[in-house]
């Protein structure tokens, strides 16, 4: 198996196909091999003014869009979701070229892809108001309406679910988007373009800018045109934007931006699941996910085995060509991504960790792979226990008490998930209900359904993806008042 043909590289405005304003390009990198894959139209500010104007006018009362029935656009989106089922495959390899994630994972990518927007299509004709008893002769009630022009700024790690989890919603509750894939990973967002076309979405409602964050990226959040940013990546970055949308217009800022997550091990859990559960926390997608299990906190009673039965797994673990099947880790996403990872191996060691396993690059080969890692001995004051790593770095915690281990997982600035390995109800519930995370796994860990909520406490985000709550976050709530005669509208003659 190998590399698709990449079909469009260029800028997505109003249905059409545009080079970008400066003329400029950017190249597209094959994280497996380091070479490049094709040239796409670089977007900048002036581009981002030209979509952002296509979604205004999308967004006018009496536009085809605002007049279309609710439930129409979901027949839209359902559309779209069985046009991303029909390439599938070809998308699935277009992604594991632009990201290098193994082939398995492209597929899911693409079936979750899939199965957010029917999910959301399902919800475009029940996004309900309510009727109000207020006091007085009046009748009240209120709308959910669109809150507008949607700025998505999507990150590199899963481009397609990541991107449909800001669709689904932006589309379902009637808006119109300009989004911004990563400049890492463009290539699927942009063909998306083409099927948003296909399936009969009228011309600017979406809107595809490929392009960098400082230039393309910061023309949406600083944009007085845009309603919302919704963001997913660094909290570095989720900083910069809600600082631009104060200095602008005010705009809603909805934040996903990861974490530092506590997988907690009890003595009683059985030890060969925990041990592969808490391995693939952190490796899957060569550990590039925001909800990793990156610290993995084990009883003191079961530490020694658990480090050695997870250094054995860890050397078995088959990375390399993501197109082989058999393959489980590709490389990491660039040389930013891999020289980030080196770093904190390397501050992990001087910090007085003890490395047990891996590190280093893979032997033979060019692109960013990295061998998987196990560190022992880790302390919590230490940065690998303390920062996002994104790469395939196990930190291994010994903990004695329940108490201490709440009090040790919620010592951190992040909070966005957290898992626990027991097979005593009392403590798993104790831990559901302690540790401070938007989602907590007990006895599994990393499932996330399409129709939950997901997001951060903390500095790990603002507002929820996934689920009814996210729909908040894309509505603006009306209320209406209405003056009845007589008391309470029933009549006094
Ligand atoms: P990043 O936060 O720089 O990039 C994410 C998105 O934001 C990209 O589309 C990028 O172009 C855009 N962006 C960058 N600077 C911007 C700006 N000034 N204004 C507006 N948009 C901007 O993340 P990066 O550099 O790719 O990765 C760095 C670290 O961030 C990773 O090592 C990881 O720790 C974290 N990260 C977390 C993710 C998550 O899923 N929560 C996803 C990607 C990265
Ligand atoms: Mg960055």
């Amino acid at each position: 198996m190998s590399a698709p043909e990449v079909k469009y590289t260029q800028i997505f405005i109003n249905n059409e196909w545009k080079n970008s304003v400066s003329g400029k390009t950017f190249p597209t990198i094959n994280p497996s091999t380091g070479e490049k894959t094709c040239a796409v139209q670089e977007g900048d500010k002036a581009d981002i003014d030209l979509a952002v104007k296509a979604a205004r006018e999308a967004m006018k009362l009496g536009s085809p869009w605002r007049k279309m029935d609710a439930s129409q656009r979901g027949r839209l989106m359902y559309r779209l979701a069985e046009l991303v089922d029909r390439d599938a495959e070809y998308l699935a390899r277009l992604e594991t070229v632009d990201n290098g994630m193994v082939i398995r994972t492209s597929r899911t990518s693409m079936k979750r892809g899939a199965d957010l927007l029917r999910y959301f299509a399902g919800w475009a004709d029940k996004v309900h108001g309510k009727t109000i008893p207020i006091d007085g002769d009046y009748f009240c009630y209120t709308r959910r309406e669109p809150i507008g022009v949607v700025g998505a700024i999507v990150p590199w790690n899963f481009p397609i679910p990541l991107l449909f989890k800001k669709l689904g919603p932006t589309l379902c509750c009637g808006n119109a988007t300009v989004i911004k894939p990563a400049e890492q990973t463009p290539l699927t967002a942009i063909y998306i373009g083409a099927l948003c076309k296909e399936a009969g979405f009228p011309p600017g409602v979406v809107n595809i800018v490929p392009g960098y964050g400082p230039t393309a990226g910061a023309a949406i959040s600083e944009h007085m045109d845009v309603d919302i940013v919704t963001f997913t990546g660094s909290v570095e970055v989720a900083k910069i934007i809600q600082q631009a949308a104060g200095r602008s217009n005010l705009k809603h800022v909805a934040i996903e931006s990861g974490g530092k997550s506590p997988n907690i091990v009890f003595a009683d859990a059985d030890m060969a699941y925990a041990v592969e559960v808490s391995h693939n926390a952190i490796n899957t997608h060569s550990g590039q996910v925001c909800l990793a299990g990156s610290r993995t906190f084990v009883q003191e009673d079961i530490y020694d085995e658990f480090v050695k039965r997870s250094v054995e797994r860890a050397k078995k673990r088959v990375v390399g060509d993501p197109y082989d099947e058999k393959t489980e880790s590709g490389p990491q996403i660039d040389q930013e991504g891999y020289d980030k990872v080196m770093e904190m191996i390397e501050s992990g060691k001087q910090q007085g960790a003890k490395l047990e396993c891996g590190g280093n690059r893979m032997a033979g080969k060019n692109g960013y792979f990295v061998e998987p890692a196990v560190f022992s001995n880790v302390q919590d004051d230490m940065r690998i226990a303390r920062e996002e790593i994104f790469g395939p770095v196990q930190q291994i915690i010994k903990f004695k008490t329940i108490e201490e281990v709440i009090e040790r997982a919620n010592r951190t600035s992040f909070g966005l998930a957290a898992s626990v390995l027991t097979k005593d109800i009392d403590k798993a519930i104790t831990i559901a209900n302690s540790v401070q995370a938007g989602i907590v796994w007990v006895n599994i860990y990393g499932v996330v359904p399409t129709q939950a909520p997901f997001g951060g406490f903390k500095m790990s985000g603002l507002g929820r993806e996934g689920g009814e709550d996210v729909l908040n976050e894309f509505c603006e709530v009306k209320t209406v008042i209405v003056k009845i005669p007589g008391h309470q509208g029933i009549s006094k003659l």
